[in-house]
C-alpha cells in the first residue's frame, strides 16, 4: 500500500519551516557567548566559512537524500544506497528523543519567563536575586515539568496537523514573528547609552582567542546549529517536489540561521555591557544576567517579555522538527499520524522528566560523570550528530555520487559548484567532522 506523500505547499513555506529548524535555542544563547568568549569576529569569521563550506554542504546532502528518496531518514538510506546506512537513520531516532527531552525542559523554563515577566514578578529584583528564583525554579520538581508538558503539547499540537496545514504554516506564522522581535530588541540594545562596549566584546576580532579547540566548538557549533547530522533535515527535504532547486534553498537556510546568530549577540551584548553585567556563559546569561539587564532599562517589561517569546518561537520550530522525523519513520509501521504524534510526544516528555529532576533533586545520580541532562545532551550532540554528518557525506561523496549530481544539476552537467560540493563532501567534510568527533569525545 502506497499512499501518496504529502508536500510542502510552496518552496517559501519549506524555507521558513527548515529555517525554523535551525534557528533554535542553539543561536540565541549558545553562539552570542561562544563568539563573545572565543575572539569575537575572529570566531564569527571562522564560524562563516565553516556554515559555508562544511555546513553548507552537508545540509544541502542532506536535502538531496530526503528529496531524491521521498522517504523518512531510515528508508531514505535502504532506498539510494546500501542499506548498512540506515543506521545514520535510526541513530536519528535516537538522537531525536534525546534532544527533544533535554530541549523541551529548557524551552519549558522559558514559557515559564514569558508568565514571569509579563505579570511583573522580576520587577526590582537584581541580579543576585535573580539567580536564586531561577536556581530554585528549575530545581522544583513539579513545576518546570509542567512548563515542559505545556512545550511538548505545542510541538504536538504543530505535528498533528501534517505538513502544509501543520508545519509549513506554524514556520510562515513564527519565523516573520521571530524576526520581527529580534530587530526590535536589537534597536533597543544598540541604542542604549554605554552599549558600545558590547558590541566591542561581540565583535572585535582578536585571533589570540582563536585556538584549535575554538575552531572545533564552531564547527560542533554548525551542526547543531544547522540540525544537522539526524535526519531531520532530510525528512524535511523528502516533502519537496522535483521541480524545487534545493541548492539555493540550502544556501538561504543558510543565511537566516547566521543572520539570526549573529542579531542574538547584537541583542544581547550591547545591552548587557550598557548596564555592567557580567557576560557569564550559558543559562545564567539567558535567564539571569539578561532579565536583570531587562529589569534596569527603561521599557525592560515589555522587552524582555518579548525576548522570552522570542526564545520561545525559536525552541518550537526546532522541536517540531525533532518530532516530525519520528512521525516520519513510525508512520511507515502502519501507524497514523494522530497515533505516532501524541505516542512520540508523550515519550519524550517522559524522557524529560529525568532530564528536569537533574536539576534538583536527582541532580546527584551520574552516568559517566554526567548528570542525566548533560548525557542526553552529550550524547546526541557530541556523538550521534558528528557520527551521522560524517556518514551523510561519506554516502553522497563517495556511495551514490551520480545520483547525488544529477539531483543536483538536473538534466544540465554538472557545473563548477555541484563539482566542489563533491569535493568537499569526499575529503574535506569527513576530515573536519572527525576532528570534531575525536575532540569531543575526550
Ligand atoms: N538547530 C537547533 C538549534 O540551533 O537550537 C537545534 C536542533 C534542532 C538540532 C533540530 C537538531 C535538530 F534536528
Amino acid at each position: 500500500m502506497s499512499v501518496k506523500r504529502e508536500h510542502w505547499g510552496s518552496r517559501l513555506g519549506f524555507i521558513m519551516a527548515t529555517a525554523g529548524s535551525a534557528v533554535g535555542l542553539g543561536n540565541i544563547w549558545k553562539f552570542p557567548y561562544m563568539a563573545g568568549d572565543n575572539g569575537g569576529a575572529a570566531f564569527i569569521i571562522i564560524y562563516l566559512a565553516l556554515v559555508f563550506t562544511i555546513g553548507l554542504s552537508v545540509l544541502l546532502a542532506e536535502i538531496m537524500i530526503g528529496r531524491a528518496s521521498q522517504s523518512d531518514a531510515v528508508n531514505a538510506f535502504k532506498k539510494l544506497g546500501p542499506s548498512g546506512f540506515s543506521i545514520v537513520g535510526y541513530m536519528g531516532i535516537a538522537a531525536a528523543f534525546m534532544i527533544l527531552s533535554f530541549y523541551s525542559v529548557v524551552a519549558g523554563w522559558t514559557i515559564a519567563y514569558i508568565v514571569k515577566f509579563a505579570s511583573g514578578s522580576f520587577v526590582g529584583m537584581d541580579a543576585a536575586s535573580l539567580g536564586g528564583a531561577f536556581g530554585a525554579f528549575i530545581s522544583n520538581p513539579v513545576q518546570p515539568i509542567i512548563y515542559e508538558a505545556i512545550f511538548v503539547a505545542m510541538t504536538v499540537f504543530v505535528v498533528l496537523g501534517g505538513i502544509a496545514n501543520g508545519i509549513e504554516r506554524a514556520g510562515k506564522i513564527l519565523m516573520p514573528i521571530l524576526f520581527l522581535i529580534l530587530i526590535a530588541l536589537v534597536v533597543r540594545a544598540v541604542t542604549l547609552p554605554g552599549a558600545e562596549k558590547g558590541l566591542e566584546f561581540f565583535l572585535a576580532p582578536d585571533f589570540s582567542k582563536l585556538t584549535g579547540s575554538s575552531v572545533m566548538a564552531a564547527l560542533g557549533q554548525a551542526f547543531f546549529s544547522l540540525s544537522l547530522g539526524m535526519g531531520a533535515i532530510l525528512t524535511y527535504g523528502s516533502y519537496l517536489g522535483k521541480d524545487a532547486n534545493i541548492g539555493k534553498s540550502a544556501w538561504q537556510v543558510a543565511f537566516l540561521d547566521t543572520s539570526v546568530a549573529i542579531l542574538a549577540g547584537l541583542a544581547i551584548f550591547p545591552a548587557v555591557f550598557a548596564f555592567n553585567m557580567d557576560p557569564g556563559a550559558g543559562p545564567g546569561l539567558t535567564f539571569v544576567t539578561l532579565p536583570a539587564v531587562f529589569d534596569a532599562m527603561p521599557g525592560g517589561l515589555i522587552f524582555g517579555t518579548l525576548f522570552f517569546v522570542l526564545l520561545t518561537i525559536a525552541a518550537l520550530t526546532s522541536s517540531i522538527s525533532l518530532l516530525e522525523p519520528l512521525v516520519a519513520f513510525f508512520s511507515t509501521k502502519g501507524f497514523s499520524r494522530a497515533q505516532v504524534t501524541m505516542t512520540s510526544g508523550f515519550l519524550a516528555f517522559l524522557l524529560g522528566i529525568p532530564c528536569s529532576m537533574a536539576m534538583g533533586d536527582w541532580g546527584e545520580f551520574k552516568i559517566f560523570g554526567k548528570n542525566f541532562f548533560d548525557l542526553m545532551d552529550f550524547l546526541s550532540s557530541n556523538l550521534i550528530l558528528p557520527i551521522g554528518g560524517f556518514l551523510i557525506a561519506i554516502f553522497v561523496g563517495w556511495v551514490i555520487t551520480p545520483r547525488a549530481l544529477q539531483e543536483v544539476s538536473g538534466t544540465g552537467e554538472p557545473g563548477l559548484l555541484a563539482k566542489l560540493w563533491i569535493f568537499i563532501l569526499r575529503f574535506i567534510a569527513p576530515i573536519a567532522i572527525a576532528a570534531i568527533l575525536i575532540n569531543g569525545l575526550r
